[in-house]
């Protein structure tokens, strides 16, 4: 059995995107792995943040996680910040970095550029992502591939680790969802779809109601052509669109080329909309219920114990061979 590692930033209502490349590929893995699924609110914090905020979406996240069809019985669901180990592998790892590898990384480039000053948190981001995916030798790590570049550091830290000190972790696989399923911006099919939009109208939230997808399909960028094609140089947008279309669907995007062949967008906008809607809607329902329920905490506190037992043996094995000295509490083992 392999162990499968994710995590999503609580950074807003997940949109559909976040489902179709990141929860749903996980889900699928249920079956036949080890899956644990993080919560990462310590990355969270690397952007300004409102303290009510940032508690809010957590738990939304937990709730909307599960609502998305991870098993917390099955899987480890849990929340970065209940697992301390976390932190203390991240400043480990931090020495076992460079500079270099750090200012290569584009995200940092991406959500630090025309800020008049950047914080360190972004800075360091991908060595606490690396940190969170050795604590629990990790072999799969299913991502958007947005996400490959902090994979590749993650698995230069680990070899590195090894070479140094013996083997000391598991060398992790990045798992990409392919083309198909990175969901662009409904309004510029070259931007990747994301809940930090300052438009509303680029993203479908998984909380979106029917009558709100509607009206963002039926706004969504197209272009002055009628043809219904996927040609990503030339038709981004609308390439977008097919690609959403057969992900909610299950459908090859061969099928819906061939089956809206001369309808216009109008029509193909108006099936799409419902397509979503019928993706969402049971999503919507469980989440409901979840709410209701008030099994989030218990979820939560069961996951981290069970993530701890994890992350404490790993990080024993660490310090032990890096020199740390074990103490009275410490590592709380
Ligand atoms: P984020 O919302 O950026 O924290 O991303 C959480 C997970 O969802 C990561 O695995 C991303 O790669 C994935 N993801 C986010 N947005 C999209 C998108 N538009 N299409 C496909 N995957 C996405
Ligand atoms: N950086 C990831 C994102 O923004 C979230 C994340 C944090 C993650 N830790 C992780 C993803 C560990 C996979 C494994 O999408």
């Amino acid at each position: 059995m392999a162990r499968v590692l994710s995590g999503i930033q609580p950074s807003g209502i997940m949109t559909i995107g976040n489902y179709l490349g990141a929860l749903q590929p996980f889900v699928q893995r249920h079956a036949t792995d080890e899956c644990v699924f993080m919560i990462a609110d310590l990355h969270a914090l690397t952007v300004p943040q409102h303290p009510d905020v940032v508690r809010a979406r957590t738990i939304d996240a937990v709730a909307m996680a599960v609502a998305c069809g991870i098993d917390a019985s099955r899987a480890i669901v849990f929340v970065q910040s209940h697992v301390m180990e976390h932190a203390l592998l991240s400043w480990i790892l931090t020495t076992m970095t460079t500079m270099g590898e750090l200012e290569r990384m584009t995200q940092y480039k991406d959500k630090g550029q025309g800020q008049v000053s950047v914080g360190t948190g972004l800075f360091v981001y991908p060595v606490l992502q690396a940190a969170d995916i050795l604590l629990y030798d990790t072999d799969i790590v299913p991502v958007g591939d947005d996400q490959r570049q902090h994979i590749e550091l993650t698995r230069d830290i680990a070899k590195r680790c090894n070479q140094k000190y013996g083997d000391m972790f598991v060398v992790p696989q990045g798992q990409y969802v392919d083309r198909g399923t990175r969901i662009m911006s409904l309004v510029d099919g070259r931007r990747k779809m994301s809940k930090s939009d300052a438009s509303e109208g680029a993203y479908i939230g998984l909380l979106d109601t029917p009558d709100v997808v509607r009206r963002k399909i039926g706004r969504a960028t197209t272009d002055s052509g009628k043809d219904i094609v996927v040609d990503w140089e030339h038709k981004p947008e609308v390439s977008n669109l097919i690609e959403l279309f057969a992900a909610c669907t299950g459908q090859m995007s061969a099928h819906i080329v061939a089956q809206y062949e001369g309808v216009g967008y109008g029509a193909f906008k108006r099936d799409l909309a419902e397509a979503i809607v019928a993706c969402v809607q049971p999503i919507q329902q469980t989440y409901a219920r979840i709410r209701e329920s008030g099994m989030v905490q218990q979820w939560m506190d069961d996951g981290a114990q069970r993530a701890r037992s994890i992350a404490r043996q790993t990080v024993r094995r660490v310090t032990e061979r890096i020199g740390l000295v074990p103490g009275d509490g410490h590592l709380g083992v």
